[in-house]
């Protein structure tokens, strides 16, 4: 691993150790490495659609898509005690099907495996096969289309745990889509770190206190390693 890269791992890990409010930010890019996608990157659906090209095909079913080491060295955080909050864009399921803990997860723009009561904002699972909600209201995909407004509960709890802490660690977002790139800009404005871990170039560049462009997976799961060397936990 190159010099360079080993010391902004460690200082990572060190402002992960010293944070008292510890809040992550995800987009489609943490789920690249698990075969899926991503929107702006070099082969994202949106660069491919201005290109006339189709999305590429997924090698894999859905359901057996799974989550990835980016993924899990998060979910090792909240192990740690250490993850304040998850403040996701991406609507695949896998931060939930990590074991993530829904009261510390927001997913800003839905989650395709789940239905949303119109009428209460309540969440079901497609799979409950229930067409309308315990309060009578209508069930519609929760997917949040452009234009369409982000859920409520999600975004007051993203805005709310973003003024709140102390290090904001954004994970493979481009950081073009609003309202979910105020984000950065709340916790910044509430004297907190930023770190950004993302291949592509994003509008934050110049107020990154720390910037990684290298793979999620090659920096995540080591930063979090190191981490846990701090804290006296050893593997
Ligand atoms: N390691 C590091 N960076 C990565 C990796 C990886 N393995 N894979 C992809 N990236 C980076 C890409 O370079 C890109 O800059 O992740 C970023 C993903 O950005 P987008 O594709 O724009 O995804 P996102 O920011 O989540 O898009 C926001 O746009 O289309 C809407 O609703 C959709 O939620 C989505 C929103």
């Amino acid at each position: 691993m190159d010099k360079n890269l080993d010391k902004r791992i460690q200082t990572l890990a060190h402002w992960m150790y010293d944070s008292l409010y510890l809040v992550f930010f995800t987009g489609a890019g943490i789920s690249t490495e698990s075969g899926l996608p991503d929107f702006r990157g070099p082969d994202g659906v949106w660069t491919r659609r201005d290109k006339g090209l189709a999305p590429k095909p997924m090698k894999k079913q859905w359901d057996a898509v799974e989550p990835n080491k980016g993924h899990l060295a998060i979910l090792e955080l909240q192990k740690l005690g250490k993850l304040k909050f998850l403040i996701s864009q991406n609507v695949d399921n896998l931060h939930l099907k990590s074991g993530i803990l829904p009261e510390l997860l927001a997913e800003l723009h839905g989650n395709m495996t789940k239905l949303r009561c119109t009428q209460c904002g309540r969440t079901v699972d497609q799979s409950a096969g229930q067409s309308k909600c315990d309060c009578g209201g209508p069930l519609v995909s929760s997917v949040v289309d452009f234009g369409q407004s982000l859920p409520e509960r999600d975004l007051a709890l993203s805005f709310e745990h973003s003024r709140k802490c102390d290090l904001f660690v954004v994970v493979g977002s481009s950081l073009v889509v609003t309202p979910a790139a105020q984000m950065p800009v709340e916790a910044l404005n509430a004297g907190a770190k930023l770190v950004i871990i993302n291949a592509g170039e994003t509008p934050f560049e110049k107020q990154a206190h720390l910037r990684f462009h290298e793979k999620i997976g090659e920096v995540l799961p080591k930063a979090v390693k190191r981490l846990k060397k701090l804290m006296g936990l050893f593997e």
